[in-house]
């Protein structure tokens, strides 16, 4: 499904019935990277995965693009959908949008999942090696992202030991346009720091890592979940970065028992 909000038209797919789940997908995929958790979580919940905007099925202009946008993009969705709260379970990216959001528009959370993320904004390497990448994607396009992005996203179980998954990832990474990669680079490279913001945190809070993640590494997401107040952190054994896909029964299994713990199932 798709509607026009903030001036783009918007990817979005909402599938069963209950209280809302809103999935916000990692870079550079789309929300098809929830497939696994829409199948487990639509017949007890409402699902909603977006591609935001730059991503997927969504439009991508050349234009700007920030986190912030991306948080105003989906509470404008929420909006529509007449969806007051929500429990968000965000991705690296998706996290990042989350920390926006919850700046923003708290109100709208009833808990939140952080997958894979870091609260902490770009430090000046990371920065360069963004801008470096946005070049990558004008000049050679989405292969050679494939190529930069597959060895962080996967952890090395999968790397060598799953190729459906890998070929899974690549296929996803080519639906993306070089515009909408590149805005999104610049957005995470302009978005501010958010540590601050997690001692405010008042609602219920799941941190997710997969224990071979290398983008955002057990012991610093560790950190991250321990300035959380009261947030419970689970390590997903056998996984990378994108630790939804690598081992998605484990991870719904994480998401489930979070979400009974809070009488939701
Ligand atoms: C992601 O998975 O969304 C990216 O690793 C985020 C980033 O590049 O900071």
């Amino acid at each position: 499904m798709k509607i026009m909000l903030n001036g783009i038209h918007l990817a979005y797919s909402d599938q069963g019935h209950g209280e809302p789940l809103v999935f916000l997908h990692a870079f550079p995929l789309h929300r098809a990277m929830w497939e696994a958790q829409v199948q487990a979580f639509a017949e007890a919940f409402r699902v909603i995965t977006i591609d935001l905007r730059g991503f997927g099925e969504s439009d991508a202009p050349i234009w700007r693009y920030s986190i912030e946008q991306f948080a105003d993009d989906v509470h404008a969705l929420l909006d529509h959908l007449s969806i007051p709260r929500a429990t968000f379970v965000g991705l690296s990216m998706g996290g990042y949008t989350l920390l926006a959001l919850y700046r923003k528009y708290r109100n709208q959370i009833q808990a939140l999942v952080l997958a894979d993320t870091r609260a902490e904004a770009d430090s000046e390497e990371v920065r360069s090696g963004r801008m470096a990448m946005a070049q990558t994607a004008y000049h050679q396009g989405m292969d050679a992202i494939a190529e930069i992005m597959i060895p962080k996203l996967l952890g090395s179980t999968s790397l060598a030991s799953r190729p459906n998954v890998v070929q899974t990832v690549r296929a996803m990474i080519a639906r993306n346009q070089p515009s909408g990669i590149i805005g999104a680079l610049i957005a995470m490279a302009d978005r501010p720091d958010s540590t601050a913001l997690l001692r405010e945190i008042t609602c219920p809070t799941l941190v997710i890592v997969g224990e071979e993640d290398i983008a955002t590494p057990p012991a610093e997401v560790k950190r991250m979940a321990d300035q959380i107040p009261g947030a419970r952190l689970e390590v997903i054994p056998s996984a990378g970065h994108a630790s939804n896909l690598e081992q998605p029964e484990r991870f719904n299994q994480a998401l489930l028992s979070f979400l009974q713990t809070m009488g939701k199932s």
